[in-house]
């Protein structure tokens, strides 16, 4: 093999395990990739639970989602990390990251609220609209890996 192609394979094989490592490694090992398993879970279980009437299950997968939504809240996407942000770029990316979070707390205290009530026609619905906050999260804060 003459000596620039051992260069260029040699290269290759570097950029190929770098990018082995990013999409297997990181990613998913991340504290708040193990939290959005758990929303995700809890999610489904409130579905569930609000399809069969089981008001007080639901209740208390919403109270589960509430404590999720804010501990994921606290964490700093991988995406911030590999972007590098710093200083006042980290800040106010970190700001639009909870103001989402936001929303979607605000969201779940209503479909409690709804809960409480017993209104149950109400609860459907909002419970369906929760999936918006995931594309919003998803689409600004998720990086592609
Ligand atoms: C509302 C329902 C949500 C569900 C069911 C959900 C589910 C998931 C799941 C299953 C993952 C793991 C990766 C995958 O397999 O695709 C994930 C990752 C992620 N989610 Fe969510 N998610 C939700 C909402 C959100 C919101 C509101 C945000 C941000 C405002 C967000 C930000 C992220 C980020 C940044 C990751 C990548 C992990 C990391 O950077 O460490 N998610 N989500």
């Amino acid at each position: 093999m003459k000596l620039v192609n051992m260069i260029a394979a040699m290269g290759m094989i570097a950029v190929s395990s770098v990018s082995f490592a990013h999409g297997h490694g990181a990613c998913s090992k991340t504290d708040l990739h193990g939290q959005m398993m758990s929303i995700k879970k809890e999610l489904r279980a409130l579905s569930q639970d609000v399809k069969s009437d089981n008001l007080k299950g639901a209740g208390e997968h919403v109270d589960k989602l509430i404590g999720l939504f804010e501990a994921s809240k606290a964490e700093t996407p991988y995406l911030f990390h590999e972007q590098n942000l710093q200083g006042d770029a980290l800040m106010s990316a970190r700001t639009e990251y909870e103001a989402v979070f936001d929303s979607a707390i605000e969201k779940l205290q209503v479909i409690d609220a709804e809960i409480a009530n017993g209104n149950s026609s109400k609860i459907g619905s909002a419970v369906r609209e929760l999936g918006k906050y995931r594309k919003i999260g998803h689409s600004k804060f998720k990086a592609d890996c």
